[in-house]
């Protein structure tokens, strides 16, 4: 980065955008295996969030890599660049006073380390979506697993490239033993017992 580039304070910070929301704001992490339940269990926060008039916003995987992070892989170095970016942006919208779930794989240890790192500490959340892989791939919503079997795509998470599993994370969802909806509640509790909402 330049060293010409000073950050500019704003008039109103995220302290007034608190208050006048009257919540709490920060970043839920949802991390999982592909087809472990993510986005639907953050859909179904987000949608209990909204009807309760709570300020909320979803950054999911796949919609992300349409736009923002279109032009990146699933190399390793292009799965930590993605979620690199996808931090500083939770990050945004938290300091906007919103409640920020995110859905994406984020296999990796150390970069879900880095956007804890670059939140305060109360205001980031990991949820590990832990659903076996045999289940994720019996699933196979959108015919992935199929085609990394077959060898049709490269680097798949959980067949040739690693998911490292959270090591402390806030909450661990067992998605394949509980729906997705008593999942959704699980964070709603959590949310409620860390005073978010
Ligand atoms: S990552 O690892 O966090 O950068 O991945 P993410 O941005 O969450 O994107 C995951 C979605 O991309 C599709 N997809 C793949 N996933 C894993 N490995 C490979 N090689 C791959 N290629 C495409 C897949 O639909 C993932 O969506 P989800 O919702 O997780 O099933």
């Amino acid at each position: 980065m330049s060293t010409d580039i000073v950050w500019h304070n704003t008039s109103v910070n995220k302290k007034d955008y608190r208050a006048k929301n009257g919540q709490h704001s920060g970043v839920i992490w949802l991390t999982g295996l592909s087809g472990s339940g993510k986005s639907t269990i953050a859909n179904l926060v987000n949608k209990k969030l909204f009807d309760a008039a709570v300020h909320s916003y979803i950054l999911d995987g796949d919609n992300i890599r349409h736009g923002l992070n279109a032009g990146l892989g699933f190399r390793a170095a292009d799965r930590t660049e993605n979620i690199r970016r996808i931090g500083e942006v939770a990050k945004l919208f938290a300091d906007s006073g919103a409640i920020v779930l995110t859905a994406f794989i984020s296999p990796y240890q150390s970069d879900r380390d880095h956007v804890r790192e670059i939140l305060q500490p109360d205001e980031f959340l990991e949820v590990h979506v832990d659903c076996p892989l045999a289940a994720c791939e019996r699933r196979d919503p959108k015919g992935l697993y199929k085609k990394a079997r077959n060898g049709d795509i490269k680097e798949f998470t959980g067949i040739d490239s690693p998911y490292e599993v959270p090591e402390s994370p806030e909450l661990i969802l067992h998605s394949n033993e509980f729906s997705e909806s008593a999942c959704a509640n699980q964070i709603i509790n959590l949310l409620k017992e860390k005073r978010w909402i």
